[in-house]
């Protein structure tokens, strides 16, 4: 165990974890950060997916040494139940989830995306999605809801 402060939505936690752990089991097993899910712990499926320094990055597979000093945001930095923030809503809206359990990490990936490119075309963001899967099969609405804000260029709260 070596003492790690991770920086989480934009607050430091001191952790004493495994170098070698993966950052997902320090998010929901010791932060309570449930959103990013474990899918495949293989980097095959997305579930898992979070920003570290603004990028999306498989949690499953990124170790939490190595990580002090970056940031790293979760879903819970994009909204609330109560309050979604815009590409949440643009994903309720397009009733994207079905299940739910691919929708942090889509939503991350997405979040990455339209940081960098507020107006991408529909062929980069589905280029940009390729690595996350859904296998409820909603590919083309989580699609059409990132094409909505990609078309109308809301803003996008950066928290952490
Ligand atoms: S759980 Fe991380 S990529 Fe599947
Ligand atoms: S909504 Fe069920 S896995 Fe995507």
């Amino acid at each position: 165990m070596t003492p790690t402060t991770l920086t989480v939505n934009g607050a430091g936690h001191a952790l004493n974890v495994d170098p070698d752990m993966p950052l997902l089991y320090a998010l929901r097993n010791q932060l309570g950060l449930n959103g990013a899910k474990y899918g495949c712990g293989l980097g095959q499926c997305g579930a898992c997916t979070v920003l570290v320094d603004d990028k999306p990055v498989f949690s499953c597979l990124t170790p939490c040494g190595g990580l002090q000093g970056k940031a790293i945001r979760t879903v819970e930095s994009l909204g609330s139940a109560e309050r979604p923030g815009p590409l949440q809503q643009a994903f309720i809206d397009a009733q994207a989830a079905q299940c739910g359990y691919c929708i942090a990490g889509m939503l991350m990936r997405a979040q990455a995306l339209l940081e960098r490119d507020p107006h991408p075309s529909e062929a980069t963001i589905r280029a940009h999605m390729a690595t996350n899967l859904c296998r409820c099969g909603t590919h083309l609405r989580i699609i059409a809801a990132i094409s909505q804000v990609a078309r109308t260029g809301e803003q996008h709260d950066r928290q952490g």
